[in-house]
């Protein structure tokens, strides 16, 4: 039986880093997209930021919204979350000023 429980950190960051094989639907880590290496990036701006142990970054499944992807999910334990579409390398500040800003 479950048990339901608070969230483990105060922020939790979900990538998307599903992929498919060419010719399939597109997916938020294939080839051109960055999925994988936005999980990379906000796992180093947490560690730089000092944020290890509020923050988790975490890879997730496929969100079924692959066109505007790479998707990012940000969930708090204060119940309030984000839906972040299109995040590349480029953008992904935006995603980091949110879990900084509340931590
Ligand atoms: S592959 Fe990322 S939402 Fe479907």
């Amino acid at each position: 039986m479950t048990a339901k429980s608070p969230l483990p950190f105060e922020t939790m960051v979900f990538v998307c880093t599903h992929q498919r094989a060419p010719g399939e639907r597109t997916a938020c880590a294939n080839a051109g997209r960055e999925g994988q290496e936005i999980v990379e990036r906000l796992r180093k701006m947490v560690l730089d930021k000092g944020l290890a142990g509020k923050v988790r970054i975490c890879k997730s499944g496929c969100m079924d919204r692959c066109e505007e992807g790479p998707n990012v999910v940000v969930t708090r334990a204060n119940g309030q979350t984000d839906y972040f579409s299109n995040a590349s390398l480029k953008n992904i500040k935006n995603i980091c000023e949110v879990f900084v800003k509340d931590s």
